[in-house]
């Protein structure tokens, strides 16, 4: 029997206008990076996403590569959709990527029109749907023209195969460029997905104000730096923890005395107003004007609670961000 939702499912969440678009985003939104292949448990990955669902989390990130093995987080959230979604499609905002090596030979790799519009179609294939809500550029590719990746982006959203269009991991100067391209085919760029935390807070720089000069919406990913910014490691690493995941693109190598020292800092001033480190982490970065939607991983349905909490929280004031960003500078020395 499919899953019968929580009725109010909507009440807490809190919907943010992406750019100058017509759609909106639900504050926290859910990547299955890791935790949703087939070598994870699928009854608890049925679990995170239902609980998603019911906490008004309408928003799941993909890409073709998620696994592992690769493609197989597509699946899994197509055989979840299909037992315990159908009826609510219409709710969801599935979004997919291609950009990084996902087979063998020329064409399964970068930004060619030939990989792009096949990768989305094994994509659709693998997740049993019609359409993915937002197709991407995963990444700036030197070696094809823009304007040939753009028109495969433009070509897929005209096809009715994706209903919108987004990058990532674009530079500044290339979003802009990518951002004309787009608009000029009748295709605005949606959103730009890129990395974004305490620990890497570049976006800050140039490219949140190339967004916001261009009505381009901004998802934040990793923005606990895969686990770095909780109490996760404070104590060593965890057996079943991301860095201790074979597969994990997390490298114990990451997670070095320096950033401890900073994540200890940091938690010095969350505990002082009442908060875990997470929620100051999640919260500095949804306190940035040019952020529609943080998107996080999560392990365990705990976890996802946890970080729901930011829900409730308001953005940090002036004042409180400059607290944080001066011990971030402190601690750099
Ligand atoms: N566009 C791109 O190139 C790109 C690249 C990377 C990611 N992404 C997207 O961004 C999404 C999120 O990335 P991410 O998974 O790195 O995000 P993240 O939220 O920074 O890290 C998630 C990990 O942090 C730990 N965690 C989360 N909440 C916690 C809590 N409350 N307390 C303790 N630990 C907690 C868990 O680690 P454990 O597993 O150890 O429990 C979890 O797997 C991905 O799924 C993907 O959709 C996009």
């Amino acid at each position: 029997m499919s899953h019968t939702p929580s009725p109010g499912r909507y009440a807490d969440m809190k919907y943010v206008r992406c750019g100058n678009s017509g759609l909106r985003l639900p504050l926290v939104s859910l990547g299955l990076w890791h935790n949703f292949g087939k070598v994870d448990p699928f009854w608890r990955a049925t679990n995170i996403i239902l609980k998603a669902f019911d906490s008004g989390i309408t928003h799941f990130d993909l890409a073709n590569n998620y696994g592992p093995p690769p493609g197989s987080a597509e699946t899994n959230l197509g055989r979840i959709i299909k037992s315990e979604l159908y009826a609510h499609r219409d709710e969801l905002i599935i979004s997919t990527k291609a950009g990084y090596l996902m087979w063998p030979g020329p064409y399964g790799d970068r930004g060619s029109r030939k990989y792009l519009i096949a990768s989305l179609d094994q994509s659709l294939m693998r997740m049993g749907l019609d359409y993915v809500d937002i197709f991407y550029s995963h990444r700036f590719d030197p070696d094809t023209p823009l304007e040939e990746t753009m028109d495969a982006l433009a070509s897929s959203v005209k096809s009715g195969k994706a209903l919108y269009a987004g990058i990532s991991n674009y530079p500044p100067e290339e979003t802009e460029m990518a951002a004309g391209i787009l608009s000029d085919l009748g295709c605005p760029c949606l959103i730009h997905q890129e990395k974004f935390s305490l620990l890497r807070p570049a976006a800050n720089k140039g490219l949140g104000r190339v967004l916001t000069k261009n009505g381009i919406g901004c998802i934040a990913f990793s923005p606990l730096a895969q686990g770095i910014l909780t109490d996760r490691y404070l104590n060593g690493i965890p057996e079943d923890s991301r860095a201790a995941k074979e597969h994990g693109f997390l490298k114990k190598e990451e997670i070095s005395e320096e950033v401890l020292n900073k994540v200890r800092a940091l938690s010095e001033i969350a505990s002082g107003w009442g908060m875990d480190i997470s929620d100051l982490a999640l919260n500095w970065v949804r306190s940035h004007d040019f952020i529609t939607s943080v998107l996080i991983g999560v392990s365990t349905p705990e976890q996802l609670d946890a970080n729901l909490r930011i829900i409730k929280l308001d953005p940090f004031t002036a004042g409180q961000m400059e607290k944080i960003n001066s011990v971030m500078r402190s601690t750099n020395n």
